[in-house]
This record gives structure tokens, C-alpha cells and sequence, in this order.
């Protein structure tokens, strides 16, 4: 399996910014909560948490990697697993 830790400043750096996310998954992510009855949202696999921001509401945040789970412990509540 792969060790997130060990990409956890590539995938900050790199991916997070790439405005393909920005301009394309997020939206699409929108879309996809905002059709769903209100509630508590499980985001698993949150990496440093932008889908979380990006939704709002109450997320939880569910991770196996401590570096990207300290990162988005800054706007949500989260779980390593
Ligand atoms: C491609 S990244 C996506 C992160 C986030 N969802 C986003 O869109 O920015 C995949 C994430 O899944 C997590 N992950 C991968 N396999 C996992 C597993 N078996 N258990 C928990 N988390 C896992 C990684 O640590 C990483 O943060």
C-alpha cells in the first residue's frame, strides 16, 4: 500500500493547486453532496481537505495518513484510519 505520508508535500504542492480541481472535481463534488439530504458528510479518504472546504457543512474527515489529516484537522474533525 502506498505510504501517503511520504507524498503527502508532492500532493500539497502539486495536485491540490492543479486547477483542474479547482475548476472541474470540485464543482462536480458539489454537485454530488448537494443532492443528498442534509447531514453529517463522511469524506473518506480526505486528504489535506479540500473537498471538505470546498462542501462545507459538517464534514468528518477520514484518513490513513497523519501528515494530510493535520492539514485539514484545521477546518474539520478528523479520523485516522
Ligand atoms: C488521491 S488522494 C485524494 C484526497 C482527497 N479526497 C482529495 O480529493 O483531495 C487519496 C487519499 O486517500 C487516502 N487513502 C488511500 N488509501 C487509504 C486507505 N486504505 N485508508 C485510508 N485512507 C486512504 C490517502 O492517504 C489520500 O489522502
Amino acid at each position: 500500500m502506498t505510504n501517503w505520508d511520504s507524498l503527502a508535500s508532492w500532493w500539497e504542492l502539486e495536485i491540490v493547486t492543479d486547477p483542474a480541481y479547482r475548476e472541474d472535481v470540485l464543482p462536480l463534488l458539489g454537485d454530488l453532496v448537494g443532492s443528498m439530504p442534509a447531514g453529517v458528510v463522511l469524506d473518506l479518504g480526505c486528504g489535506e481537505g479540500q473537498g471538505a472546504r470546498s462542501v462545507g457543512g459538517t464534514v468528518v474527515g477520514i484518513d490513513s495518513s497523519h501528515v494530510l489529516l493535520r492539514s485539514a484537522n484545521r477546518v474539520i474533525p478528523v479520523v485516522q484510519a
